[in-house]
């Protein structure tokens, strides 16, 4: 079989990551490496496919903003689209990963293999995690069996779906989806998938910029000034409920509230592994809210971006549909 060609976008992280000592995770500079030293580090990746890297950001990502999604989105568009480039990698920190990788799920329009993947320790440390996690991205990327799936992200020998996906440990072992989000996994160069995302994906315009949302988590004594504080100037919220997206009594009154001024109402939850039944616990009909199904609330949150960027008028087919 012929290699396939694979671009390569780094955009930072801690897989970039430097620290004085080997023995250092804490305390290292994140994206002090260019893509170049990253790739030296791992032996045997031009077996796998024909590289092509660059390195569209350095930064930490907690620095990604929706500008950056804008810009890689855009920036993997017209590689995908290519016709010599088989599928693509971005290597980007952990920390937020999960909501770029949501984005371009969402807004990629390309069956090619789109793969991210990151590190939890920096490329200097004993054990770094970044090489091989590299090396698996590149062979998902270069699978035939990662054809057709969106935009996938492969970290710990693991292989999930963009959708679902949280940063849920702040050891190695940071990834995690609820039950339906893990679609297989990575050794070596072997992949082996066992499920394939059934819900739509790569069909959400590429907006300009993105409006407004906020979250708001539900906890003991939120007060609603709180979510009417949170509500000022903006086009949306996610409300991230207790247990199946419930509210207390005086929170979903404030909720009703803003939705009846135009504020549009996304009501998520604070469990992990929480899908919020439409109609089930609070009459969403009735008040024009929209249940956000299990997406955990950032994803959620970018979700309403688009589609209230996209003028979509069903916004809960919206949802419903990804
Ligand atoms: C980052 O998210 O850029 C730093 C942390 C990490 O990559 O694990």
């Amino acid at each position: 079989m012929t290699k396939r060609r694979i671009a390569l976008i780094a955009t930072g992280g801690t897989i970039a990551g430097a620290a004085a000592s080997s023995s250092q995770t804490l305390g290292y500079q994140a994206a002090a490496l260019q893509v170049e030293h990253l790739l030296a580090d791992v032996p045997g990746l031009d077996a796998l496919a024909d590289l092509q890297a660059e390195q569209l950001f350095a930064i930490d990502s907690a620095h990604i903003t929706s500008a950056h999604w804008l810009q890689l989105s855009t920036r993997l568009n017209a590689l995908l689209a290519d016709p010599a480039v088989d599928g693509a990698v971005v290597l980007h920190g952990t920390d937020t990963l999960e909501e770029t990788a949501w984005f371009l799920h969402l807004t990629v329009r390309s069956d090619k293999p789109l793969v991210l993947t990151g590190a939890m320790r920096p490329a200097t440390a004993l054990s770094a995690d970044g090489p091989m996690n590299l090396y698996h991205a590149v062979a998902a990327a270069a699978h035939p069996a990662s054809v057709g799936l969106g935009t996938l992200v492969v970290f710990g020998d693991n292989l999930y779906s963009a959708r679902g996906l949280q940063k849920r440990d702040s050891t190695p072992a940071a990834f995690d989806a609820d039950q339906y989000g893990r679609l297989g996994l990575v050794k070596g160069s072997h992949v082996h998938l066992y499920q394939r995302p059934v819900r739509a994906h790569g069909d959400l315009p590429l907006p300009d910029s993105l409006p407004s949302v906020h979250i708001l988590h539900a906890y003991a004594d939120l007060p609603v000034t709180q979510i009417e504080a949170a509500a000022q100037g903006a086009a949306g919220l996610v409300f991230a409920g207790l247990g199946n997206g419930n509210l207390r009594p005086d929170w979903l009154a404030c909720l009703a509230r803003l939705r009846q001024q135009g504020i549009h109402i996304v009501r998520s939850s604070r469990v992990p592994n929480g899908t919020v039944i439409r109609d089930g616990e609070v009459a969403d009909s009735q008040h024009g809210f929209v249940s956000g199904d299990n997406l955990p609330p950032p994803q959620a949150r970018i979700l309403l971006q688009l589609a209230l960027a996209s003028g979509e008028p069903n916004l809960q087919g919206c949802f419903d549909r990804h």
